[in-house]
């Protein structure tokens, strides 16, 4: 779809770059001519990721941090643009979540969630914004969002709450941005299986299992090709005046039926509940063991 040098001279951050959507992204913009850089929580995640996408030609290097602690994520972006110079573009994709009903969520879950969407999201675009305008340097800020920013995201309430903080801050700082040659946009994908998302939000579900295609109007999930043109478009140059806007890509789910889990989750007894969160903490011990910030 593009030419095979579009992003060459770009230099681009993906947050949860290791893994499901952000690696996506982060392989397409390397095969694109990008400078690359992910960050997570897991380094031998990341390291597999940047091996993967090195032996394949890219030019990619991999951080752990957690960016739910901005002093951390200012360390990593002060190594990043003394690595090579300014960044030129920063997505916004890294994120928790998992299904619950709300009133069985503790403060503690909540915080597990908005401290990664909404406090993370902003501390990274404070952290290159502010580098940005005192260099003089345009940016661009692409942050992954979901379709339940415009319609609610029942039993994904921190989920839903925590994007909808960081549409409202794409909008806001498009227009306080503007003028510094800063643009902000946000992609809103429907269903894209992922491992990390599928045993968090459809626990037992394959990501290769078709069960929900009768609920989306193209009948199909998303195709990870047809997010990494929307990512790539959205990065390149070319629409420097398109700011501030939020593209869902989802088959017009969020259109055609509710676009969230509340048909699917809204029967189920606190037994199955109960089945459910065994499942949820398991992947999600199994993936805390492997941490190493
Ligand atoms: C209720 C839960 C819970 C569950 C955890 N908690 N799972 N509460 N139901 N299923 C609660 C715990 O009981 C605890 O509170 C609190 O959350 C913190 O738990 P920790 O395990 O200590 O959390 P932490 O180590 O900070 O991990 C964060 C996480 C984890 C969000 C819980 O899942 C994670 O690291 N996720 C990253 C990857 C991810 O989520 N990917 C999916 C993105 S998909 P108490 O009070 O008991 O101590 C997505 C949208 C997809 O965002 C849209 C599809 C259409
Ligand atoms: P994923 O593979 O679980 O991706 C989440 C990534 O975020 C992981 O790489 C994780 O790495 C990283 N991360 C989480 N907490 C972090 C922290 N505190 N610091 C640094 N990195 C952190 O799930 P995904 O499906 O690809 O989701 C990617 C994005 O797409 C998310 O924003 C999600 O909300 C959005 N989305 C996905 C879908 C879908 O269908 N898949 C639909 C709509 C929106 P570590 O655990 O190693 O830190």
């Amino acid at each position: 779809m593009f030419q095979k040098d579009i992003l060459k001279g770009k230099r681009i951050l993906v947050t949860g770059g290791g893994t499901g959507l952000g690696k996506e992204m982060a392989s397409e913009y390397a095969e694109l001519g990008a400078e690359v850089y992910i960050c997570g929580r897991r380094q031998a995640v990341l390291d597999d990721t940047v091996k993967e996408i090195s032996d394949q030609g890219g030019k990619i290097k991999g951080f752990a941090c957690d960016i739910r602690i901005s002093d951390a994520v200012n360390d990593m972006i002060d190594v990043i643009w003394k690595d090579g110079g300014a960044l030129t573009g920063l997505v916004n994709n890294a994120a928790g979540n998992f299904i619950s009903p709300t009133k069985d969520i503790s403060p503690k879950g909540f915080e597990a969630i908005s401290n990664i969407v909404f406090r993370g999201s902003f501390y990274l675009t404070h952290a290159c914004g502010t580098r940005w305008i005192e260099g003089g340097d345009k940016g661009s800020v692409i942050s992954i969002l979901t379709t339940w920013i415009w319609n609610g995201g029942p039993f994904t309430v921190p989920s839903a709450m925590s994007k909808a903080g960081v549409n409202i801050m794409t909008k806001s700082l498009a227009a306080e941005w503007g003028h510094y040659g800063i643009r902000l946009n946000a992609i809103a994908p429907g269903p894209f299986p992922t491992k990390g998302a599928w045993e968090r939000l459809s626990p037992g579900q394959d990501t290769d299992s078709n069960e929900n295609d009768s609920k989306i109007p193209m009948r199909r999930n998303g195709e990870m090709q047809e997010l990494r043109n929307l990512a790539t478009f959205l990065m390149a140059d070319g629409c420097d005046y398109l700011t501030g806007q939020t593209i869902a890509i989802d088959g017009a789910s969020h259109l055609g039926s509710s676009g969230n889990f509340y048909q699917s989750l809204d029967k189920l007894s606190d037994e199955d509940w109960d089945g459910i969160r065994n499942m949820i903490k398991s992947s999600n011990d199994a993936d805390k063991a492997k941490r190493s910030v």
